[in-house]
């Protein structure tokens, strides 16, 4: 099944989700609302929200409360989203302008903080305090993540582990708490919830480094931003850290970073980008993030043979091969 036709099946519950998330950032600060507003309406995929609703459906399912856990988890990804463009200085999002651009920088860091504050509100509601500890956690490591990619811009000398270890907290920790508490609010056993993270970790690594090649390989259409952000500003993701493995490319390779990282917006990327998909560093990353698609789909054997079930099972499938 494409992702389409889950939208289509869930779409009474996700309309839910919908609501209560311009609900939740609507505000007498008309700026700060407009702002927000204006991140929500360009779109997005709401694959987290989508990934608690499926998890829900393993216990006690009840939409009061799966918004309760979905919103925050949306908004959350949302606030980090307006942070993430300010450090990646990134004018365009979902196709749309990003708030630092539409708007300015300072605008964009309250944005963010608005959007954060907003989903604490609703997560209040949420009388679990496990589910709070849960959400804080996540929210640390991803500063954690987000931090370490500042630190690592231009740095051709980080181990693929380093990569890892960053993309698993700025992305893939989100993303299986998603599932795990989709789970956890619906009181299932804690050997679902654990499968559930589990699933959700490994799908989150395939997913941020589908992301990644989506940057060197994808078209604007495609991602909603020009490709070759990433390069641009110094991310060094996993299909460059493969590329540069290769002894025939490494030296032309080093040096065309090299210049990009002097000489700024006023070097192109082209030349780059054109090496690395030369390289095998694109196929190879492609078979790791497969890897994990596979690790995410063992998360789920022991699972009952819900149709939730296989929706999981669909959306792992998607993201391995995403190209949006
Ligand atoms: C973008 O996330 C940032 C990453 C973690 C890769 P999404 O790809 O889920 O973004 P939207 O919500 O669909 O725009
Ligand atoms: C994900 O990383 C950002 C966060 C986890 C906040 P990216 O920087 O790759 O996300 P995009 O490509 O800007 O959507
Ligand atoms: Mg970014
Ligand atoms: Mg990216």
């Amino acid at each position: 099944m494409k992702l389409l036709d889950l939208y289509a099946k869930m779409k009474g519950d996700l309309n839910q989700i919908e609501q209560e998330l311009e609900r939740s950032v609507t505000d007498d600060h008309v700026l700060l609302s407009e702002a927000s507003l204006h991140l929500l309406k360009a779109g997005g995929k709401r694959i987290r929200p989508i990934f608690v609703l499926l998890s829900g459906k393993f216990g006690d399912y009840r939409l009061d409360v799966m918004k309760r856990v979905a919103v925050p988890l949306e908004l959350i990804h949302m606030a980090s989203l307006v942070h993430d463009d300010v450090i990646d200085d990134a004018q365009t999002r979902r196709g749309q302008l990003t708030v630092k651009s539409k708007w300015d920088n300072r605008i964009a860091m309250y944005t963010g903080d608005f959007i954060h504050g907003k989903a604490l509100t609703i997560a209040a509601q949420l009388p679990n305090p496990q589910i709070h500890l849960i959400l804080s956690s996540a929210l640390v490591q991803m500063c954690v993540g987000e931090m370490e990619q500042i630190r690592d811009f231009f740095n051709t000398e980080q181990t693929i582990r380093n990569y890892l270890l960053r993309i698993r907290r700025k992305t893939a920790l989100l993303i299986a708490i998603s599932c795990q508490l989709g789970a956890v609010a619906s009181n299932t056993d804690r050997s679902i919830s654990n499968s559930l993270y589990r699933y959700g970790y490994n799908v989150g690594m395939a997913f941020q480094i589908r992301d990644d090649l989506l940057d060197l390989y994808g078209t604007e259409k495609q991602i909603g931003k020009p490709p070759g952000s990433d390069m641009r500003q110094g991310n060094i993701t996993l299909p460059v850290l493969l590329a540069l493995k290769d002894p025939a490319i490494r030296d032309s390779l080093l040096s065309e970073i090299a210049s990009i990282r002097e000489l700024g917006g006023k070097r192109d990327t082209g030349r780059a980008i054109e090496m690395i998909r030369k390289s095998d560093g694109g196929e190879q990353a492609d078979q790791l993030a497969n890897r994990y698609v596979k690790k995410a789909l063992q998360a789920l054997e022991g699972l009952p043979n819900l149709t939730a079930k296989k929706n999981l099972i669909d959306i792992a499938h998607f993201v391995g091969k995403r190209n949006y």
